[in-house]
């Protein structure tokens, strides 16, 4: 077992409110479809997070769990590649958070800006629990249970992956140091051999002194690759090489996901609460139809009165779907009134709705193939709980709350 870093391993997660939509896609979904052949991917829907905000009314929670892996598959993640699971599967989820919320202070909850932009913003809810309070702190859990290189997030969870490094520097500041520590490395470098301790000590030094990242990196992999070590060894010459003691937690970083801005119906940002969405599933009769009465440039009343497509919610939507000879078409047409704005969106509707359409088709398809479904995500658990209980183990041994 090891809780080194996994340098290719990526880890986020996705609450179940509704469907999905366009806005839901385009800010995060298509990034994870290319991520996932990129790196070892780990996705999740954070059921739990749900609660945080819906805790009264939870009837349709399975519903949505379900529709978001749909929507998922239908947008193109793949279980051959990717890890799919649900948070709520994984129970060590809620351990981990138990544990890091007894280092937590307060204060870092508390001081946290969706804490209270979050309670102002839905007013009608009374947010003044302890589940929301630690919305942040639960999501630490979740990315660190995994000890993943990277989080694929908008900029709206930024500072979520930056309390999570904050706990992990914590934790491993109070968990990842031994009293002997100094002479258990001495001995685990002689446990090297003659030559690999050489080329250890020599490697550390070069880095310590020249702060050489390559120097650093054919320390770890000389310390990874040699199998004649313990684990616990190989955590602590990990560690020795940065400094200190040993990281049980590696600290994530933030991977952001490049966003293009995705215009509801009504030109402002597409959003669930706007009422303004077209859903990865909708019917596309009547997408297209919503696309055709979408709000255009408000100065293009007449046909005849020239538009700026910079003032245009439908030219997001070209700049999106559209390729550069089409853009220039609507960006010369409109500014002149060459083209009318029904002229202007039809190729962007085409693109769009044929995409609806694809997406539409092969939910339909796993949708008529519940069982493949649950084998999904059941085996997601599975394989999500294998690498949670290895970090899991480690946490409880340091922690002394296992002996050994
Ligand atoms: N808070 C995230 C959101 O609302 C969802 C989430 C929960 C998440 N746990 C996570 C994202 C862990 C990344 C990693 O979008
Ligand atoms: Fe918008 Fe196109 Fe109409 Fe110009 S022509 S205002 S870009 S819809």
């Amino acid at each position: 077992m090891s809780v080194t870093p996994q340098t290719r391993r990526v880890l986020s997660g996705m609450r179940p409110t509704g469907p999905l939509h366009l806005g839901n896609y385009h800010g995060a979904l298509r990034n994870w479809v290319e991520l996932q052949y990129q790196y070892d991917c780990y996705f999740f829907v954070a059921d739990w997070h749900a609660l945080t905000t819906g805790y009264e009314d939870t009837g349709r929670l399975q519903e949505f769990i379900h529709t978001v892996v749909v929507d998922w598959l239908a947008a193109g993640l793949n279980p051959g590649v990717a890890t799919l699971f649900v948070q709520s599967h994984v129970p060590e989820h809620a351990e981990l958070h138990l544990l890091l919320s007894m280092i937590t202070p307060l204060s870092w909850l508390e001081r946290v800006p969706t804490y209270k932009d979050q309670q102002a913003q839905l007013k009608e809810k009374d947010l003044a629990t302890y589940g929301f309070l630690g919305y942040p702190l639960l999501q630490s859990a979740d990315i660190l249970l995994y000890r993943p290189a990277y989080v694929p997030v908008g900029e709206d969870q930024v500072a979520h992956v930056e309390i999570t490094r904050e706990v992990a520097r914590r934790f491993n500041h109070f968990y990842g140091r031994e009293p002997d520590f100094e002479a258990k490395v001495e001995k685990a470098i002689k446990g090297l051999g003659g030559r690999n301790a050489t080329l250890y000590r020599d490697l550390r030094r070069t880095w310590q002194e020249t702060g050489a990242g390559d120097a650093l990196e054919r320390a770890r992999t000389l310390v990874q690759d040699n199998n004649r070590i313990t684990v616990a060894d190989r955590e602590r010459l990990l560690g020795y090489l940065e400094g200190g003691g040993v990281s049980i937690l590696p600290e994530p970083q933030v991977l952001l996901t490049p966003t293009p801005r995705v215009p509801g119906l009504d030109g402002r940002k597409m959003s669930k609460s706007y009422g303004n969405t077209i859903g990865l599933r909708d019917d596309p009769d009547t997408v297209e139809k919503k696309l055709r009465a979408m709000v255009t440039d408000p100065a293009r009343v007449r046909r005849t009165d020239p538009g700026d497509p910079d003032k245009c919610p439908v030219w997001d939507l070209h700049r999106i779907y559209s390729d550069e000879t089409t853009r220039q078409w609507v960006n010369e047409g409109c500014r002149s009134a060459g083209i009318g704005c029904l002229d202007c969106k039809k190729p962007m509707i085409d693109k769009l709705v044929a995409q609806i359409r694809g997406m539409r088709k092969r939910a339909q398809e796993f949708e008529e193939q519940p069982d493949l479904i649950s084998g999904i995500v059941s085996e997601g658990a599975e394989k999500a709980r294998e690498a949670a209980r290895e970090t899991l183990d480690e946490v409880r041994r340091v922690m002394h709350l296992r002996a050994g």
